[in-house]
Formats: C-alpha cells, sequence, structure tokens
C-alpha cells in the first residue's frame, strides 16, 4: 500500500505529535524526488534506524542558483510514490511551496566553513538554499534522525555542522554512494543525460580511481590531480569545474597526505553537471 501523502505542515505534525508522544524514534529522509536506488538504500538505512520513516520530496528553488537547472529537474512523484510501496515508509512529505516558504519568508541559514568552497565556491547560494530547507524539514517533520548520502559529501558535512551548530536535535546519518555496475555515481540528474553522454559518464570515476590510487601510492597530490582533470577532459567532459583533494571533515585542502581525505570532483558533461567524491587513504 502506498504511504500517505502529507501536503500541509499542519498534517505532517498532528502524525508526528502522535509518534513523539508514543516515544517514537522519527527518521527521516530528506529528497528532491526523481528517486533512484541511492535515495532507496537511505529509506533502507532509515526504516534499520528509525520507528517512523518520513521521506519528504520538495523541489527547493533556493538551492538552484541556475534558473535552467530547476526548471529542467526531473519531477516524478508518482513513480516515486510507487517506488516507496515495498519499503512500507509511514509517510511521504509533499509539502506545497507555501508550507516551506509562506508569504514574507525572509531568512536564510548559512553555514560557514564548510560550505565556502567547491561547491559553494561554483553555486553561490546553493548551501544558504540547502541549509535554509533541511532546517525547515527537521523542525517540520520533528526527526530524531537523518539519512544523507555520502554521494553529496560536502552537503552532508554541511548538514551535520548545521544540525550540531543550531541545536536541531537531529542527528546526521550519512550512508555510501551507490554506483552503477561501471563506476557512474546514482544522480537524479543522470536522467538528463544524452545517450551518447551516458556512455562518456563512467570516464569521472574511473580518472578518480586511478588518481586515489596513485596519491595512496605517494605522487604529488597537485600533479596527479592535473592529470586525472585532463584526462576526464581528453574523454569527452566540457569542463572539470574542480578535482580537489580535502580533508574529509573540515574540507580543507589536502597538499600530503597524512589524513583521511577525500577527492572530490564537479564537471560538466553535454549541458548535464555531475558530482562524484571518493575516500582517499
Ligand atoms: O540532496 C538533496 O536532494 C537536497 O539537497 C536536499 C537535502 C533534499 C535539500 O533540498
Amino acid at each position: 500500500m502506498t504511504a500517505p501523502i502529507i501536503r500541509s505542515k499542519a498534517a505532517l505534525q498532528q502524525m508526528t505529535r502522535g509518534w513523539r508522544r508514543a516515544g517514537e524514534v522519527i527518521g527521516v529522509v530528506p529528497t528532491m524526488g526523481a528517486l533512484h536506488q541511492g535515495h532507496l538504500s537511505l529509506v533502507r538505512a532509515a526504516k534499520a534506524g528509525a520507528d517512523r520513516v518520513i521521506v519528504t520530496i520538495f523541489v527547493n528553488p533556493k538551492q538552484f542558483n541556475d534558473p535552467k537547472d530547476l526548471e529542467n529537474y526531473p519531477r516524478t512523484e508518482e513513480e516515486d510514490a510507487r517506488k516507496l510501496i515495498p519499503l512500507e515508509v509511514d509517510a511521504i512529505y509533499c509539502p506545497d511551496p507555501d508550507q516551506i516558504y509562506p508569504d514574507g519568508f525572509v531568512t536564510t541559514v548559512s553555514v560557514g566553513g564548510v560550505a565556502d568552497e567547491l561547491e559553494g565556491a561554483f553555486r553561490p547560494g546553493h548551501f544558504d538554499g540547502v541549509a535554509t530547507v533541511v532546517t525547515k524539514l527537521f523542525t517540520q517533520t520533528m526527526a530524531d534522525r537523518a539519512w544523507f548520502g555520502e554521494k553529496d559529501y560536502q552537503q552532508l558535512q554541511v548538514v551535520t555542522r548545521l544540525s550540531a551548530d543550531l541545536d536541531l536535535g537531529t542527528e546526521v546519518v550519512g550512508c555510501p554512494t551507490i554506483r552503477e555496475e561501471d563506476g557512474l555515481a546514482l544522480s537524479s540528474r543522470n536522467l538528463l543525460l544524452s545517450d551518447r553522454a551516458r556512455i562518456k559518464a563512467p570516464a569521472l570515476n574511473a580518472a578518480m580511481e586511478r588518481a586515489a590510487a596513485r596519491i595512496g601510492a605517494g605522487e604529488p597530490v597537485a600533479q596527479v590531480l592535473a592529470e586525472a582533470s585532463a584526462e576526464v577532459e581528453r574523454a569527452g567532459f566540457n569542463a572539470v569545474e574542480y578535482m580537489e583533494l580535502r580533508d574529509s571533515e573540515t574540507l580543507k585542502p589536502v597538499e600530503v597526505l597524512n589524513r583521511p581525505a577525500r577527492l572530490l570532483t564537479a564537471a560538466q558533461l553535454a549541458g548535464v553537471r555531475l558530482i562524484d567524491n571518493i575516500a582517499v587513504g
């Protein structure tokens, strides 16, 4: 049976208050829909780690710095609800826009530090939009725990910092990236790749894996990263926006591999922006 689809904050909170009174642990999986196996793996983790699970589906306009990107973002609500049936979630929260941003809404939640570089630099305002909507989703759902994918690794660090800094009372849990057999990280944006672009797309992860192995073997970080970027562009990507080795927690640059690090990248392929990251060392 499909879970109830809830569109108002009042209806959601009527439900969550009852769960709270019964002492149940509330879990939330925030999404923008176009659900794929990556999202479903988060829902499975949430089912194992909470008594009640809410999946939120809201395409958040405030986190899109490019209006075309917002317009093209896939919206597949009915199919999403069908995909969730076997997972038996307790509610799907698809808020009407005014439930998140009512008339007169003027507040922005802005995280510094981990949010400043990488995606923060290439997509101005993006993390303010994410932090603002996640704050609203955590408080509206009254979630004890929330599950996020490592696929958006910087987002995971931003949201972890946000919840701790603002005492939101929601524990943020990260889950591994799910990949296609050829290594391409699952993403709702993959739906936008043409057939030709889809064939080229796995070159990104392949170049990253090679770079991570070379860095792990002690080769100079800056040279390996420059060569990995060039390799991705030779494979048919239009531009590599960044290919960086960063501290796993602070996301500060790592020039010599002497602590847990993450290789993070963003690259443009035929009009679609792909991001990926892997652990190094
Ligand atoms: O990762 C996403 O899908 C979004 O950034 C999130 C966390 C649902 C906020 O809109």
